[in-house]
């Protein structure tokens, strides 16, 4: 019998690692333990699969306690789900970007290649790369680091620099609160991003590529370190008859600035992760000023799926925490709404909740009268809202937002860069502003909506620059926590 567990750092965070270990150690020839990659429905882990006769039987919330008892009468257990794949919350998602979560080994190439990996490294061997990159164009790809900038202006300015050096970096800073679709992919699928660098190298003309992944995500830098170690040995990175490719990984020093693409590269030149001016942008004069294509994670495994022959572009990987009681990756097509996410997904009742933060720290409050609204970056953004990285955290109905906001600003003072004066002095003004009311509403307010503006406009970078979104929605949308009535 085959059982399935996964090591990924949320399962392990509430035990797996010890699971495993348990059943390792009984050394049981009759059961074939694997690790495998996770299915990111967070609540349920440690979740565990048998596979019997072709069926495959899951169950939640597995111990140390009750995994003898499971074993033993497996479909009596009270943590018996039946078949994963039959429940609502993984039947009513649309899976593309995460279509292996909780089929492979992560770090077994074979399992890769046996569902279908390098497929699409082997089509674009067969193009040139000014055809992927027009492929990229017509399918309307779109960043989801945050900035929806369209992939292919990137993919392409890059390609018609003339340069004998060129890079391809991988921002896997994941900072914001709340993200964590890109941990998912380094820990559960990691050669989909290894066949996305290579593809993005062959197709701009660079040689060197660079994962730089966030310092606190240490078991998703082993893996990922594990499966550059394979790619390597099974000859799809280095030199080969087709292609030269070199990849590395190199690990950030916490910084959430470092997220920001220009600050990213300064940390990569062994440079204080300060944010540059544009221009020159990264596409012309990146690391060590020559040209770079830099993108999100999510956005690299963009380009595997449509160069596999995927025409299904429209999903969003929703990563949902905070007061719910199912937490996880729910990735959905463009429309669902917040309410839909919420309620069934989330199986909360929406009257529980306060309000939700789309998009890490930088997004908005959104107040539960918008909870109609689709998550798409579209739509968002028409009520001045944002769809980044597209985490939302739900903030239960009796949560204070003054506390919240004054959390979230001490927050933007100790990640400041302090390169830019709005934003530094900025930061540290609005906090005070904000801490004196509801005294002198009124003159603080105003001096409170200049300063925004100023921010606004003046922030060399977005960290500075939106703010506003989340003090503003805050004070607009929950202006009872601050003291100082309806505001207009
Ligand atoms: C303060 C700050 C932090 C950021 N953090 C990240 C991050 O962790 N990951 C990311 O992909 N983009 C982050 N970005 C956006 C990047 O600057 C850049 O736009 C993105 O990596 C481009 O990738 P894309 O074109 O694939 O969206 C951040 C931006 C700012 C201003
Ligand atoms: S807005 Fe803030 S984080 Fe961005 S460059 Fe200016 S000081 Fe640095």
């Amino acid at each position: 019998m085959n059982v399935y567990i996964s090591l990924d750092s949320t399962a392990q965070s509430v035990g797996s690692l010890e699971i495993y270990n348990k059943l390792k150690a009984q050394n049981k020839p009759q059961l074939n333990i694997k690790k495998y990659s996770t299915l990111g429905l967070m609540w349920l882990e440690p979740l565990l699969e048998l596979e019997h006769n072709n069926q495959r039987w899951a169950f939640r919330n597995v111990n140390e306690k009750n995994i003898d008892d499971i074993l033993q009468n497996p479909q009596n257990s009270k943590n018996y789900l039946g078949n994963i794949e039959d429940q609502p919350y993984l039947k009513n998602q649309h899976r593309v970007i995460f279509r292996h979560l909780g089929k492979n080994d992560p770090t077994n190439i074979e399992d890769y290649i046996r569902l279908g990996g390098f497929l699409a490294l082997k089509n674009s061997l067969s193009q040139s790369p000014q055809s992927i990159i027009d492929k990229i164009k017509k399918a309307d790809i779109r960043g989801r680091g945050g900035a929806f900038f369209p992939a292919y202006i990137k993919w392409q300015t890059v390609l018609n620099e003339s340069s004998d050096t060129k890079y391809v970096i991988c921002n896997a800073d994941e900072g914001d609160s709340g993200s964590f679709a890109d941990r998912l992919i380094i820990e559960n699928d990691p050669f989909s991003l290894i066949e996305a660098m290579i593809i993005a190298g062959i197709a701009v003309g660079a040689k060197e590529g660079i994962i730089y992944l966030r310092s606190e995500y240490t078991n998703a830098k082993n893996i990922l370190q594990k499966a550059i170690d394979v790619a390597y040995k099974k000859n799809y990175l280095g030199k080969n008859e087709s292609y030269c490719f070199d990849l590395k990984l190199a690990i950030g020093a916490g910084a959430y600035v470092c997220g920001e693409e220009t600050a990213l590269i300064e940390s990569l030149e062994n440079k204080r992760g300060l944010v540059r001016p544009r221009p020159p942008v990264p596409a012309i004069s990146g690391l060590l000023d020559k040209p770079t294509l830099l993108s999100n994670v999510l956005s690299f495994i963009d380009i595997v799926r449509l160069l596999e022959g995927s025409r299904d572009m429209h999903t969003t990987p929703i990563q949902l925490s905070g007061a719910c009681k199912q937490c996880g990756l729910f990735e959905v097509s463009n429309d669902i709404t917040i309410e839909e996410l919420i309620s069934e997904f989330g199986v909360t009742p929406v009257d529980d909740v306060k309000a939700v933060q789309v998009g890490g720290p930088l997004g908005a409050f959104i107040p539960k009268e918008k909870f109609y609204l689709k998550l798409n970056n579209d739509e968002l953004s028409k009520e001045g809202f944002i769809l980044g990285h597209a985490s939302v955290v739900v903030f239960d109905k009796h949560i204070n937002m003054k506390d919240i906001l004054l959390n979230l600003i001490d927050f933007y003072i100790h990640e400041s860069c302090g390169k830019c004066t709005p934003c530094r002095i900025g930061q540290t003004r609005l906090k005070e502003i904000l801490t004196d009311l509801p005294n002198n509403a009124q003159s603080n307010l105003n001096l409170l909506y200049d300063l925004l503006e100023t921010m606004k406009e003046a922030s060399l970078c977005a960290l500075g620059g939106l703010t506003h979104l989340s003090v503003l929605s805050a004070l607009k949308y929950f202006s009872g926590d601050f003291n100082i009535g309806e505001l207009k």
